[in-house]
């Protein structure tokens, strides 16, 4: 299959064009070889390649989203939404990935957001990416959106991506303990999204690790996999809390997610966090 992936240098498209490349003709794309909001250049460069499936990982970050909203809306509403109509054009799929952002985080322990709950976004970057999604549906009925949450895996610097590292090198973090979410390994985020293109039933779907935890506890637990003593785990976290952090935009504070279609479909769970956390921490 020729797929065509757009936002290839970051996280999500990196390691997407990396794995689609050993089974299919895969047209990698970072933003300097296509603009995604560039609506003239998104329909020659679709119209050309003739893909049977595009994939957007292009997004505008969540404190960017906040301090340049035209751009926002150009990056995360109008650019998915050009890529969906040059698709719909050609009898293209895409995929398109969202966010937990979508939901706003309250109260905290309530159950995990699901498809049948209303999104409520408490930022710019939320407002955008629903509205991004919105976006996509209207012009591709052949559609997958994948709502996905606190993604890690290597060459990005995150805290999620870094912390397993920097503990193992004794280097001190800075771990946020009031906000909580579900957390997702990329390698585990992309076998998934595969999974459910495979079957073909286009919609909106959850894609995450079970399970749910703050970034302090993702921390801790990534000492723990390392081997390292307790108090030195403790001597090298240092907690923060995400009420002190004078953010540009506001996070929810409670986002874990489930996915109801992924149920519905048959597919198993995905496997708990700690699981796939201990993989990336193999890995490293
Ligand atoms: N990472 C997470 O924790 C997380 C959580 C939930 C959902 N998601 C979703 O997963 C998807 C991928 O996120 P990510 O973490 O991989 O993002 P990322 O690492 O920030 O990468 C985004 C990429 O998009 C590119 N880009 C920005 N504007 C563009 C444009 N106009 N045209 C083409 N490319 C453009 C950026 O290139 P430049 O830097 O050169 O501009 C960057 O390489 C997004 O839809 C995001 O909402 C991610």
């Amino acid at each position: 299959m020729r797929i065509l992936i757009s936002g290839v240098a970051g996280l999500v498209g990196s390691h997407l064009a990396r794995r689609m490349a050993r089974e299919h003709e895969v047209l990698a794309l970072t933003h300097g070889d296509l603009d995604i909001t560039d609506g003239a250049a998104v329909r020659r460069c679709v119209a050309d390649a003739k893909p049977a499936l595009i994939i957007n990982c292009a997004v505008l970050q969540v404190d960017e989203s906040e301090q340049e909203p035209a751009r926002a809306q150009a990056v995360n509403v109008d650019g998915p939404g050009f890529l969906a109509g040059a698709a719909s054009e050609i009898g293209a799929e895409m995929v398109h990935f969202s966010t937990q952002y979508a939901f706003d985080g309250e109260p905290v322990s309530r159950l995990p957001y699901t498809i049948e709950d209303a999104p409520r976004p408490v930022n710019n970057y939320g407002r955008t990416k629903v509205a991004g999604e919105a976006a996509v549906r209207a012009a591709c009925a052949r559609s997958f959106i994948v709502r996905t949450s606190w993604v890690y895996g290597s060459g990005k610097n995150s805290f999620l991506c870094t912390v397993a590292n920097d503990l193992k090198a004794g280097r001190t973090v800075r771990a946020i303990d009031d906000i909580w979410s579900s957390t997702t390994f990329v390698d585990d985020l992309i076998e998934r999204m595969m999974a459910i293109r495979a079957i073909g039933r286009y919609g909106t779907y959850h894609v995450v690790n079970e399970g749910v935890c703050t970034y302090y506890e993702f921390a801790l637990e990534a000492g723990r996999l390392l081997g390292l003593a307790r108090d030195r785990i403790d001597s090298l976290i240092e907690i923060t809390h995400e009420r002190d952090m004078k953010r540009v935009a506001a996070r929810p504070r409670y986002t874990p997610l489930r996915c109801v279609l992924s149920e519905q479909l048959g597919l198993p769970p995905m496997r708990d966090w700690r699981a796939a956390l201990a993989e990336y921490v193999g890995c490293g």
